[in-house]
């Protein structure tokens, strides 16, 4: 008799990619709230940063992870990054019209709902803020409340993440130069809408703690992205069944050593990375 498939399906992983290690910002809370998932993660190291590329270059790669990760078996794809969300959601939704397909935007709403000074700095890409996406989220909000978003383009800042410096005078010039401005002008909230972002979040505290006039709260959606995915799966009928912990592969477009050792330093974790060359058409 043969294994029915909807019981195999379950077993199979989870696709998490991001233009480099940013996604994994995310991936720490599908590890925290869907354990016994596999789960593949796919750092695109070699073409970060995504944020000043144009639209068209991040939807191919975006196209081009996404069908590697289906070959491995994905049975779901989580876009662990705003920008190529906002680039590309559309067009993967519309080549995998049945395909769980989460993406990750900048947390507005919540951002909105919390602030008592009634003003939000966002802080994203270049690409992200300059999408229609962002501009019809940032409408929607705006036609509910009254916050004022302050945008703010943070270029380099995840260049600083990819290389490791997350406390370095380099990166603490930068959040100085792009996060002072918002406290200034009254921002009593933060959004990190990159996911590069949230592990500069401690420096990014140090720095209001000194020189924002009001106390501040710093808004990142990876734990709802998580959440989200759980719903995805159980509405398709995909979440894992087995109590055991997951298995992580992960896959890179830049170094092995490198992205090991940054597993290692923020999450902890041994995964078996594989190199990916471009000759394989990724
Ligand atoms: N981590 C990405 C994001 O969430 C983008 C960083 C980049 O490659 O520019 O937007």
């Amino acid at each position: 008799m043969s294994q029915t498939t909807p019981m195999d399906s379950r077993t199979l992983p989870v696709g998490v990619f991001d233009s480099g290690i940013g996604g994994l910002s995310v991936l720490r809370h599908i590890c925290v709230h869907l354990p016994s998932e596999n789960l593949l993660y796919f750092a695109d190291s070699g073409f970060a940063p995504y944020g000043g590329k144009p639209r068209e270059v991040i939807v191919a790669r975006s196209l081009g992870i996404a069908e590697f990760l289906l070959a491995q078996g994905a049975k779901a794809l989580v876009v662990a990054c705003n920008t190529a969300t906002a680039a590309s959601i559309k067009a993967l939704r519309e080549r995998y019209p049945t395909l769980p397909v989460v993406g990750v935007e900048p947390g507005l709403k919540p951002a909105a709902a919390i602030s008592k000074t009634r003003k939000v700095g966002v802080l994203a890409t270049e690409r992200t803020l300059s999408s229609e996406k962002f501009r019809l989220l940032r409408e929607q909000i705006s036609a509910d409340t009254d916050v004022e978003f302050l945008l703010q383009a943070c270029k380099g800042l995840a260049d600083q993440v990819e290389k490791g410096e997350l406390n370095s005078p380099a990166t603490l010039d930068l959040l100085n130069r792009y996060v002072t401005p918002l406290l200034q002008q009254g921002a009593d909230t933060l959004v990190l809408g990159c996911t590069h972002y949230p592990f500069v979040q401690p420096a990014i505290e140090n720095l209001a703690r000194r020189v924002a006039p009001q106390p501040v709260s710093i808004v990142d959606t990876g734990e709802a992205v998580a959440r989200q995915l759980g719903r995805q799966l159980d509405k398709h009928g995909l979440r894992r069944q087995e109590s055991g912990t997951g298995i992580l592969r992960a896959f890179t477009t830049g170094s092995r050593t490198t992205l090991a050792r940054t597993f290692e330093t923020l999450l902890h974790l041994h995964p078996e990375i594989t190199a990916i060359h471009t000759e394989t058409g990724i």
